[in-house]
C-alpha cells in the first residue's frame, strides 16, 4: 500500500481513516491533490502568510502539505476531519494551524485562497459555492480540482452561475483543475437547501441538507426496513448512519416510550435528522439525541443500547467498500447490551450474513426479496 506522499520538496505519510481499515489499494491522496499543490506552489510565494480555505480535503492531504499556512478545513464529513487530524499527528505537524469547519458553518471572510476538491454530490458543491458568494474578495484566488470524469459541464455551469468566469486546465494523470474569477461584487443567493419530500408510509415531510443520502426520495432499502422494524417498546435505539433520520423518526412515532439516538458521520445528515424530528414530532424532541460520529465511536461506553438499526453505506467517496459496514457491525456488537439486537438491511450479494455470523455467532432472516435481505443478530 502506498502511504508515502513524496511530492515536490515534502514527504508525508498519509492514511485514510480509520487507519486499521486501510485497504492495500487505497491512497489518501490523488492526482488532483498533486495538481492543486503544484498550482498553489507556483503561484504563491510565502505560503505561511496565506489564509487558505480548503473544501472537501478528503483525508487531509492538502491541509497536511500546506500546513505552514493558516488553514480552514471545510468538510461535511467527520471521517475527513478525523483523517486530517490523524495525518497531522502522524507527521508531527501543527494542528493549531488548522480550523475545522463543518459545511453548515460560515467560512472565514476574504481568504487568500479557496481550494476545492470537487465533491461526489453536485448539490454539496452548489451549497458550498453559494456559501462562497458571501466570502470571496478581490484578492481571493479560487481553484478546484478533481478526476477528469468528475468535471462535467454541469460542474462548470455551477461555478459560472454562482461565482463567475470559469475555465479548466489540461488534464494530467486523469485529473484537471478549474480556475474561477469571481464577478465581484457577488450577491449571496438564497440556497435551495434543505429540500423537502413527502413520505408515503408516515405523514412526514422530510427535509434534506445538500449532502444527505436519499435527498430526493426515500431509499428502497429504508422503505423495506421501515416495514420490518423490531419491537422498540421502552427501548433505547440507535439509528446508525441515520441520513435524514427516516428510520428513527418512524420508531419515535410508533413507540411512544422509545429513546432514539440518531448517528451519522455527515454533519448535514445529523442536522437533517434533527430538523425532521423538530418539524414532524416537535413534542418528542426529549426522546431523541443527535450525534455526529464515525460509526458508534462517539457513543459513551456506559450507554445502554437495546437496538441498533442500520441501512449501511457501501461506499466511501467513490470507492465501493464494505469496511464501514464491518466497523458498524463490530461497534454494534461492542456497544449493545447483552441480548440487544442489531437489525440491518443489505443487498443480497453482500457478505453481511458471514460478518454477522462471525461477530454474533448467528443471524435470523427477518424478510427478503430478490434484491434485499433484512437480517437480525442478537448479542
Ligand atoms: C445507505 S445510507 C442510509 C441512510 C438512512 N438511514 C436511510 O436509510 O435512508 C448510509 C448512511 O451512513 C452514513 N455513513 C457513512 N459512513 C459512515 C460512518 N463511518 N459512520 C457513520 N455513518 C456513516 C452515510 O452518511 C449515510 O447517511
Amino acid at each position: 500500500m502506498n502511504t508515502s506522499f513524496n511530492f515536490l520538496e515534502k514527504s508525508l505519510e498519509l492514511y485514510r481513516y480509520p487507519k486499521r481499515f486501510t485497504h492495500p489499494s487505497w491512497q489518501a491522496w490523488d492526482a488532483a491533490d498533486e495538481l492543486l499543490l503544484t498550482h498553489i506552489q507556483q503561484t504563491q510565494e510565502n505560503i505561511h502568510q496565506a489564509r487558505i480555505v480548503i473544501l472537501n480535503d478528503d483525508f487531509g492531504a492538502l491541509s497536511c502539505w500546506l500546513n505552514q499556512a493558516d488553514i480552514h478545513h471545510v468538510s461535511d464529513s467527520l471521517v475527513s476531519q478525523k483523517a486530517c487530524k490523524q495525518n497531522i499527528k502522524l507527521n508531527q505537524l501543527d494542528n493549531s494551524q488548522i480550523t475545522y469547519i463543518d459545511s453548515l458553518t460560515p467560512m472565514p471572510q476574504a481568504p487568500d485562497w479557496v481550494v476545492i476538491k470537487i465533491p461526489k454530490t453536485l448539490a454539496l458543491l452548489e451549497h458550498q459555492l453559494i456559501q462562497l458568494q458571501g466570502v470571496v474578495s478581490a484578492k481571493t484566488k479560487i481553484v478546484a480540482g478533481a478526476k477528469v470524469k468528475m468535471i462535467q459541464k454541469s460542474t462548470l455551469a455551477l461555478f459560472e452561475k454562482y461565482l463567475g468566469t470559469t475555465h479548466t486546465s489540461l488534464a494530467k494523470k486523469k485529473a484537471r483543475l478549474i480556475f474561477c474569477e469571481p464577478d465581484l461584487p457577488l450577491q449571496q443567493q438564497p440556497s435551495p437547501y434543505p429540500t423537502v419530500w413527502e413520505m408515503q408510509q408516515e405523514p412526514f415531510s422530510i427535509s434534506n441538507h445538500a449532502n444527505v443520502f436519499a435527498r430526493q426520495q426515500i431509499d428502497i432499502g429504508a422503505r423495506l426496513l421501515i416495514d420490518n422494524l423490531p419491537d422498540c417498546r421502552a427501548k433505547t435505539v440507535v439509528d446508525l448512519g441515520c441520513g435524514n433520520g427516516v428510520l428513527g423518526l418512524c420508531i419515535l412515532k410508533r413507540y411512544e416510550d422509545a429513546q432514539v439516538i440518531f448517528m451519522d458521520e455527515s454533519h448535514m445528515a445529523v442536522a437533517s435528522a434533527k430538523l425532521n424530528v423538530q418539524n414532524n414530532l416537535p413534542d418528542q424532541m426529549d426522546r431523541a439525541r443527535f450525534i455526529v460520529s464515525n460509526c458508534l465511536e462517539e457513543l459513551e461506553n456506559h450507554q445502554q443500547i437495546d437496538k441498533v438499526i442500520c441501512n449501511p453505506p457501501f461506499h466511501q467517496l467513490n470507492t465501493i467498500t464494505d469496511h464501514i459496514a464491518t466497523q458498524m457491525f463490530e461497534d454494534a456488537h461492542l456497544k449493545l447490551k447483552k441480548g440487544g439486537e442489531l437489525r440491518i438491511i443489505g443487498n443480497r450479494h453482500l457478505e453481511y450474513p458471514q460478518k454477522l455470523k462471525r461477530l454474533f455467532g448467528g443471524y435470523n432472516v427477518i424478510s427478503s426479496d430478490k434484491k434485499f435481505s433484512i437480517l437480525s443478530s442478537l448479542k
